[in-house]
């Protein structure tokens, strides 16, 4: 595999073609491309790529809130989804396995680091508790795995929520389906955040959809384009995942939104741990990954 860091972003390449960028600011992925060419995440033609704002498509991190934060917390001062999106990451390197007798079993794994002394002061003053995050994207024939590592450097205990907020391409939002989430209960934002339960075994997407479900079990989330797979989402100790497609109207608002059209081609499915907080005491680290894996 080979591993490129210019411009502030890391590309790593396989040699049967796959490949994935990373961009430091906010350790975002902003491109997933399997061996047949094809680009699996969307990102928008308007991203700001600057740094001034966070990358509009691909992976953007959620830390250590999700949404706007709520106002009787610690978190409340911070930006909607956290700091981890907006801020540059280090690249601390990367590590490879080449199979010997065939070369399909090649992977590559590239991590990246943030800790509270990297963050602005103003920052800090927000949100004031020593850590550090170490975030691992590995490539591998077919998969894209992405992981996060919360360690509580600091002597007081913190609470924290983390979400990979990640936008998948589809060919027609349409004839797009998501199995697994059948029987698990949701939040839906639409609907004035009311829970329901999901009845659907193949849930179609066919307006704004803003749901946050809660899949204790860890089912696999199986994207279908035309009832055919094209994605399977598998985690660890994420059992949250939002559904997000703003449709018309909320992409039509999105300045660094485009094509605006776009919305026919993306849907956003969000593995995370948001439905609470998770409490991490000085010392102690937390681990949770997501893997996605095109049907080729
Ligand atoms: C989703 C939320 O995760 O992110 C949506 O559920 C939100 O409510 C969307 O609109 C995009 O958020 P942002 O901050 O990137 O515009």
């Amino acid at each position: 595999p080979t591993v490129d860091l210019s411009n502030n972003v890391v590309t790593a390449t396989l040699p049967t073609g796959e490949s994935a960028q990373v961009h430091l600011f906010g350790a975002t992925v902003t491109s997933w491309k399997t061996s047949d060419g094809k680009e699996r995440l969307f990102l928008s033609t308007a991203a700001d790529l600057t740094g001034k704002k966070p990358i509009r498509g691909g992976v953007p991190i959620v830390f250590p809130v999700f949404g706007p934060p709520p106002k009787d917390h610690e978190t409340s001062q911070l930006p909607q989804h956290g700091f981890a999106r907006n801020n540059t990451w280090e690249f601390m390197g990367k590590s490879s396995s080449e199979s010997t007798d065939s070369k399909s079993d090649d992977s590559v794994k590239l991590d990246f680091g943030l800790s509270s002394s990297m963050l602005p002061e103003d920052t800090k003053n927000k949100w004031p508790y020593e850590f550090g995050l170490v975030y691992s994207v590995t490539l591998s024939k077919s998969t894209l795995k992405v992981q996060l590592q919360v360690q509580n450097k600091g002597e007081k205990p913190f609470d924290f929520q983390c979400l990979f907020h990640t936008y998948f391409t589809v060919n027609d939002i349409s004839q797009t389906t998501v199995s697994g989430l059948e029987g698990t209960q949701y939040i839906d934002k639409v609907q004035k955040a009311q829970t329901f339960t999901e009845k659907h075994d193949a849930l179609p997407i066919e307006g704004e959809t803003d749901r946050v479900y809660t899949t204790p079990a860890l089912p696999p989330i199986v994207v279908k384009e035309g009832g055919k797979e094209t994605l399977v989402i598998t985690r660890d100790s994420l059992p949250d995942v939002t559904v997000w497609n703003g449709w018309v109207d909320k992409i039509a608002g999105m300045g660094d939104f485009e094509p605006k059209d776009g919305w026919k081609r993306y849907l956003c499915i969000e593995p995370g741990f948001v439905s609470s907080w998770t409490k991490l005491e000085a010392g102690e680290a937390w681990e949770g990954s997501t893997v996605a894996e095109a049907k080729l």
